[in-house]
């Protein structure tokens, strides 16, 4: 089932990425269930038409024996995905050392973490090892299954050295890197030890691609600063041969979304919320509980906003979906902590009896449940203190074709650069700024929301995920690998 359908002239597509479309729970020796997931990347890559899709990533769990390896990857096969298997101790050290616990910081400006600066170098160096070594047995997988003319899209940054490392085994090969996250400032990028090596290694990609312009503007200025190689319009020279280097802000599928309202099961959970919130405004979050997401601050931001607007009080619920995530790593069970003291004080200090002005929640919604939240919102806030895109505020838009709510966006996600005047920009960090502009947006005027809501939709629904991935795996397609021979170092 993972090879080529013999009757299809198309051409295929190897997207790998650290996590499959599928997560795997094991019932026995060989038999597993598997979870499909629909959203993301997945419904981006229907839009790759003249493509064969293949899936290459980690199975997301340890799996020791043979039986075990074998019997997932040809459950695995029937959805298209292959496998990547790491074992226990590499896992933890790349997935939840390197990647969640160097990388994801420094990229979201949060730097890297105290303790490995000054005493754990042994640490910090056995999880660069580990991250190295995943990189290489996901090199392996995907070679294994390459075949001539396959296109190969790698993702994030959890696969930084995966460019290189297919690039020497194969140099006709042609590779494409995306980044879901932002690329910090070079000065942000050169505080890491690894700083040349990873940049080296992306570089030996034919296609680098980031969402928005800025974030390929810090990683060529990291190349011409720390490597100092040579910038250009299009990318990154090295001894005459550039390396691409271009702007593809994702979307959603909106579509989806815009159909699903018109489900029963969609209407009835709208017709339910609001009966359970009839007579209130609702304020709505929906973030992994991740430290990015600035959390802390959306619910300060709320309790200064009450505390400022008595009239308010009984009149507006926020209701903050939080999804755990990371859970393993001990920043995100620290931030769990907090978040759940400052929701409880909060709630103490402005519930009375019978409601309680915050509505927390520690899991994630079925896609119905979310969407019918969506649609029931007065106003969306979201505040991360970095985010690579966010799309989130892209969902909330595509359902609110009837209600017109209004979205309050961080500027430090990515989507504020492509949303722009239709949303309410904040700085997250200022405290005052966010609770005067939840003021604004609960008392915004009819004719406002709706230009706001107008400029925000025709976005969403021109900009979709479908169209990200055909553009990118189309310039990657198209792309003259032979001129990009050369000695890497
Ligand atoms: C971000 C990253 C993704 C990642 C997702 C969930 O969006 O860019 O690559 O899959 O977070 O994080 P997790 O660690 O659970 O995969």
């Amino acid at each position: 089932c993972e090879h080529n359908d013999p009757q299809s002239t198309k051409l295929r597509l190897l997207v790998v990425a650290n996590r499959l479309p599928v997560s795997a729970i094991r019932l026995g020796e060989d038999s597993w269930k598997l979870d499909i997931s629909v959203g993301g990347l997945v419904s981006a890559l229907l839009g790759v038409k003249e493509f064969e899709t293949r899936w290459i990533g980690w199975a997301g769990l340890n799996v020791p024996d043979e039986i075990g390896q074998k019997s997932l990857t040809q459950a695995l096969a029937e959805q298209r995905c292959i496998p990547v298997f790491l074992e226990e101790e590499t896992a933890q050290q790349y997935y939840n050392g390197y990647c969640n616990n160097i990388l994801w910081p420094l990229f979201h400006y949060l730097g890297l973490p105290q303790e490995d600066r000054l005493a754990t170098t042994r640490t910090f160096q056995s999880q660069f090892d580990a991250y190295k070594k995943a990189n290489q047995l996901f090199a392996d997988v995907v070679l294994q299954h390459y075949e001539e003319g396959d296109v190969v899209w790698c993702h994030d940054y959890h696969l930084m050295f995966l460019p290189k490392y297919l690039k020497e085994r194969n140099r006709t090969m042609k590779v494409g890197w995306f980044l879901h996250t932002p690329f910090p400032s070079s000065e942000i990028h050169r505080t890491l030890p690894s700083r040349s090596e990873l940049l080296r290694s992306i570089l030996a990609a034919d296609l680098i691609g980031f969402h928005t312009y800025d974030y390929g503007r810090h990683f060529v200025s990291a190349c011409t600063r720390i490597l100092g190689l040579e910038g250009t319009p299009e990318g990154v020279e090295d001894q005459g041969k550039l390396t691409r280097v271009a702007t593809f802000p994702i979307g959603i599928d909106s579509d989806r979304f815009i159909k699903a309202l018109e489900l029963p099961e969609v209407q009835y959970h709208i017709k339910d919320l609001k009966e359970r919130f009839a007579g209130r405004k609702v304020m709505l979050g929906v973030d992994r509980l991740d430290m990015i997401k600035g959390i802390p601050q959306k619910i300060l931001a709320f309790e200064k906003f009450l505390e400022e607007n008595p009239i308010w009080r009984n009149k507006v619920v926020l209701v903050q979906i939080a999804v755990p995530t990371r859970t393993n790593v001990p920043e995100y069970q620290k931030l769990t902590s907090h978040v759940h003291e400052i929701v409880g004080r909060i709630n103490g200090r402005f519930g009375t009896l019978t409601d309680v002005p915050i509505h927390h929640l520690d899991c994630s919604l079925e896609f119905h449940e979310l969407c019918a939240l969506y649609a029931v919102t007065d106003v969306a806030l979201v505040t991360s203190l970095r985010d690579g895109m966010n799309l989130v505020s892209y969902e909330f838009v595509a359902c609110q074709a009837s209600k017109k709510g209004v979205l309050i966006l961080s500027e430090f996600a990515g989507a504020a650069q492509s949303l722009g005047a239709g949303a309410i920009l904040v700085n997250p960090w200022n405290i005052t700024e966010v609770a005067s502009s939840i003021s604004y947006a609960l008392n915004m005027p009819a004719d406002e929301r709706e230009i706001r809501h107008h400029h925000n939709f025709k976005h969403v629904t021109s900009h979709t995920s479908q169209e990200w991935a055909a553009t990118f795996v189309s310039e990657l397609n198209d792309t003259i690998v032979e001129s990009k021979l050369r000695t890497r170092q």
